[in-house]
Order: structure tokens, then sequence, then C-alpha cells
């Protein structure tokens, strides 16, 4: 449990909370209560404002101009690299490859080092709980190749069956890429023993970060994973943008992605070179704004006291159960020993839609359905759950609110 005091941390959040402009509205004629995050999260006013200030001034183009707007664009664009580099530990600035977000990340793999390095029998290892863009581009990786994917077992509980990864584990296993955080539970998976077991067998390890990068610090030094994606969007910055870190010497192996300006070293047409890294990878006028607003997504989260925010998800996540326990007839879904503030549930007896429908009505935004996790939801013998997934900004008074709210939809709904 926290030892920050409680009155202390409550205080920060609210101060937190006046960043962030979109949280201070109403819907329907009620306060906006936020618990949609797993889908994207709201953005404070620092990445508001840079994005807002780099069209209102350095506009450019990066990497091409002689002039003063793309030297000044470029300096922003490769500093916001450094930043994403720092922030994630990874060793160079070449290693951090941008693109569209998590899943161009995934594809990025697939099409790249997956079509070089995958062959006919092949295994790739993905987990029952993972996004569906963390299974359907190995699915056509594979059919082209002749490979298989592998789904690694889940408990009853939403924890990862790491008994049942050790035993998939062999030779014919080239890859394995897995969620850092379900969305759809918020289970967290052990990523630093799946690497551990995956050297072992001389395996790939890809980590899906979407869901992780915004609830706690990574280190892909630390977890020694080969590939980490996310998409800035899930860390409180812009849509359309997301982050590929690869290690140098893999990256280096790959073949180019995409073709176009700027991925290349020398065109002709007696054949055409690459350019270095991170440049290979980034073929076409990148989101030039969005990355630097994520850097600025950083460098806010990074002005943040993040033990206070950690501390804040936890008591929240913690007092959601314990509701749940006291309201009855709800069926938690995902109870992992280490889980984030994810609270995905079953209202018993009520179709998980007409649960959002209902708390959407007194301003409360959750997500429902399978949360592009089919598979999962079929191995739980589910059609999907109602999600509340909360961030630092998330407040006990919205959880109570959230309570309530279901209170009322168990009077309308059974
Ligand atoms: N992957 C996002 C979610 O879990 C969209 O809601």
């Amino acid at each position: 449990m926290s030892t920050i005091p409680a009155a202390e941390r409550q205080a920060y959040i609210e101060k937190v909370r006046q960043d962030f402009p979109a949280l201070h509205q109403q819907v329907h004629g009620k306060p906006l209560i936020y618990m949609d995050n797993g889908a994207t999260t709201h953005k404070p006013n620092a990445v508001i404002d840079c994005e807002s200030t780099f069209y209102k001034t350095v506009n450019s183009n990066v990497h091409r101009g002689a002039h003063y707007l793309s030297d000044k664009a470029t300096e922003q664009f490769e500093a916001a690299r450094r930043t994403v580099q720092n922030f994630i530990g990874a060793l160079k600035p070449e290693e951090i490859i941008w693109t569209s977000g998590t899943t161009e990340g995934i594809n990025l793999v697939a099409s790249t080092w997956g079509r070089k390095n995958i062959g006919p029998g092949d295994r790739i290892l993905v987990s029952e709980m993972e996004h569906h863009s963390n299974i359907v581009p190995w699915q056509i990786l594979a059919e082209e190749k002749g490979a298989e994917v592998v789904p690694i077992p889940v408990l009853d509980n939403g924890e990862l069956d790491l008994n049942g990864f050790a035993e998939l584990m062999e030779p014919r296993v080239k890859l394995i890429s897995i969620a850092h955080v379900s969305n759809s539970l918020g289970s967290i998976n052990p990523i630093h023993d799946i690497v551990r077991m995956a050297r072992i067998n001389e395996s790939v390890v890809m980590v899906d970060g979407a869901q992780g990068v915004s609830h706690f610090d990574v280190d892909v030094l630390r977890l020694d994973c080969d590939f980490y994606a996310f998409s800035s969007h899930k860390l409180f910055g812009p849509t359309g943008m997301g982050v590929l870190y690869g290690k140098e010497e893999l990256l280096n192996e790959m073949p180019p992605y995409r073709g176009g300006g700027e991925m290349i070293d020398r065109c002709s047409f007696d054949g055409t070179t690459w350019n270095q890294l991170p440049y290979k990878f980034e073929a076409g006028t990148p989101n030039i704004a969005g990355a630097i607003a994520l850097g600025a997504a950083i460098e806010y989260l990074n002005s943040l006291d993040r033990k206070i925010l950690a501390a804040q998800e936890d008591v929240l996540i913690k007092k959601a159960h314990e509701m749940a326990a006291e309201l009855g007839g709800i069926r938690i879904v995902g109870e992992a020993r280490k889980k984030a503030s994810v609270f995905s549930f079953l209202l018993e007896g009520a179709h998980p839609a007409d649960v959002g429908a209902l708390l959407d009505q007194q301003g409360i935004a959750i997500r429902t359905g399978h949360h592009c996790a089919q598979p999962l939801m079929a191995r739980l013998g589910i059609p999907g759950t109602a999600r509340a997934s909360m961030a630092f900004y998330n407040t006990e008074a919205e959880v109570e609110a959230l309570f309530k709210g279901l209170e009322k939809a168990k009077t309308f709904l059974l």
C-alpha cells in the first residue's frame, strides 16, 4: 500500500487534473467521468499548446529544407526522439522509429524482421490475452510463410500461464510477441521472465507496450526485449503517432518497411540503397507535429511525481474491487495479482452494452464489448465485458460515482 498520505495524494491529483481541459466538461448534462483511458487518454495543455505552437510557428518539413524553419522543425523532431529514447531507457536515438501507433509498430516488425526470419514450420507465440493487433499481423505472416501462430494459455484469473508458456518453448519458436499489460483485463505480464526463458531458446521477443507505458516506468534495457511498440495517444500525446523501439543490431539487419523518400541512401534505376537508422524505416513525411507533441507529453509526465501517480492508480483499482464486492452481483473479469488500473466486469444478468449506455447517460465514459480481444473472450467464455480503465487523473470520488451508476443500472436492468 502507498505510504503517501491520502490528503497529499488527492491534493496533488486535483492540481494535475487542472492541466487536462477535456476533463472539465459536462456530457448529457452531467460532469464527465472519463474512464476509457485504455482506448485513449486526454491531453494536457502542454501537449495541446505544443502542437498548436508548432503549426503557428516552425511548421516545415524535416531533414529536407535549406532554411531556418526546416532546421528548427528538424531540431525539435530529433529532440523528441531523444526524449523518447531516455523515457524508455534505449541506448541510442537510432533505436527509436516513429510509427503511426502500436499497430503499425507490430506490422512493421512482422513485415520486415518476420519476412526475413520466419520460415515454414516455424512458430510464433502470442498469448490468449492479446489485442487483435498483436495476433493478426502474425497470422498474415504465418500464412505467407507456412509458419504457425500458437497461443500461450491464460489462467482463469487473467494471468499468463507461465508453466504453459514453458511447455511451448522449443527450437521452432522463433518469436514471442506479448502485451506488457492486457488492454481488456489489466494483467501485467512478467516480460523479464519471458525474455529470460526466450533467450535459452534464442527466440526474439516483441512487446506490445500500448497499455504499459502510461501506467509505469518502462526500461527496455532492463526488460531486455528486442522490440517494444507503443502509441502516443494512450500516453497523453496526440493520435496517429507511435514508437517502435528495436535493438540496433536487429534493426540494422532488417529490410526496409516502406519505400519512399527519406528511407534511401542513393536511388537509381541500377539499384537503390538504404538510409541509416532510424530513417530506413521512416519513408515519407512523418507526423512531425505528432512526434514533437509526444515529446511534450513525455516531458509533462517527467515533470510530475510518478510515484504519486502510480499510488493513485493503485488506490483506484483497489477501491473499485472493494466496492464491487460490497455492491454484489458483479463479476470482476481479470484478477491477476499484478494488474494495472483496468476494472473489467460483468453486471450479472445485464448485457455490458446496456450497462455502458446507462453509465453514459450519467456522464460516465467506459468501453464495452470484446475490446478487440475476441480470442480472450472466447477463452473466458464471455461475449465481452464492461471496462472502466482509469488513469492517474481519475479520483476516488469518480470510482464512487461509477458504483452509484452501477447501482442505478442494477435497478433499471435487473
Ligand atoms: N486498444 C484500445 C482499447 O483497448 C482501443 O480500447
